[in-house]
């Protein structure tokens, strides 16, 4: 057997489909970015147009197959409709990647029903919403793959974690139940945990060189993420090679969280 024989049987997505929220930036892109090379055909799903098309393009320039779905992941009628519409363009996922998220930051002493309310739409009512669409499914036909991406402030106070903090502590449950559910039936739900990755959700404060600075000295790496940290892990999680890892939060953080 070849080592290319041997990695493909381990990794390889080739006849795979896939859904990718949030898939036009930062993480979520480098995320279809790498499904769509280890071989899947993926839709990625967001609000903007002009994004998603370019994203699609570049994939398909380098000789993948991807299509873009656009829609507003903070209604349930938007979620839905999404969810039927990417379905249709390469059938019934096999991989599901909720990487859509918003980080508001008011004030915890300012923070309103209206940042509450979205910020658990999106980061976490459309994952779930998402999950009951495909799930089920995937269970059915023996094989399935849910990642959702939370991060550091599932698990500490950061940054005015506010309702944002609350919602990623809530998806890593949520991929527990998920994982609980339908693990029997070959379908693995894990979550991705980031630290601080330098992407347009963060332009605040990776406009300020002395915060990025100290962030990084916080690394064990000694640097702050990028998105492209996050492909090989979610090749893995979205391959065979982690039919018996499920349920799990896995940091993908330099080592921030145990510095
Ligand atoms: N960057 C970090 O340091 C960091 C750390 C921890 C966790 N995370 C998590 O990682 C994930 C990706 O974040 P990122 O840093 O890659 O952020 P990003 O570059 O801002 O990307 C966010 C994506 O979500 C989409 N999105 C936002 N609101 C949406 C809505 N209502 N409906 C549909 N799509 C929506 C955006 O597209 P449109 O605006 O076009 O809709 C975009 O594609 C998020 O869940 C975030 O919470 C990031």
């Amino acid at each position: 057997m070849t080592s290319q024989t041997y990695l493909s049987e381990l990794f390889s997505l080739d006849d795979r489909t896939a859904v990718v929220t949030g898939g036009s930036s930062g993480i979520g892109k480098a995320i279809a970015g790498a499904l769509a090379r280890a071989g899947a055909s993926v839709v990625i799903v967001a609000r903007k147009e002009a994004e998603l098309a370019a994203t699609v393009d570049e994939l398909t320039a380098d000789g993948c197959r991807a299509a873009w779905v656009s829609a507003d992941l903070s209604t349930r009628g938007g979620v839905r409709a999404a969810a039927e519409q990417a379905a249709g363009v390469f059938g019934e996922p096999d991989i599901l990647v909720n990487s859509a998220g918003i980080n508001l930051r008011p004030p915890m002493s300012e923070l309103g029903d209206e940042v509450w309310d979205t910020t658990m739409a999106v980061n976490l009512e459309a994952p779930h919403l998402l999950g009951q669409r495909f799930g089920p499914g995937m269970a059915e036909r023996g094989f399935g793959r849910i990642i959702h991406i939370t991060s550091q402030q599932a698990h500490r106070a950061f940054v005015q974690s506010g309702a944002y903090g609350v919602s990623k502590g809530a998806l890593e449950a949520l991929a527990r139940s998920q994982a609980e559910a339908w693990s029997p039936h070959g379908v693995t739900c894990n979550t991705l945990v980031p630290g601080f990755v330098m992407t347009p959700l963060n332009a605040r404060l990776s406009s300020d060189p002395d915060k990025v600075a100290a962030l990084a000295a916080r690394t064990m790496v000694g640097r702050n993420g990028l998105a492209e940290d996050f492909a090989g892990a979610a090749v893995f999680l979205a391959g065979r090679a982690s039919a018996y890892v499920t349920g799990q939060a896995i940091f993908v953080d330099g080592g921030f969280s145990v510095h």
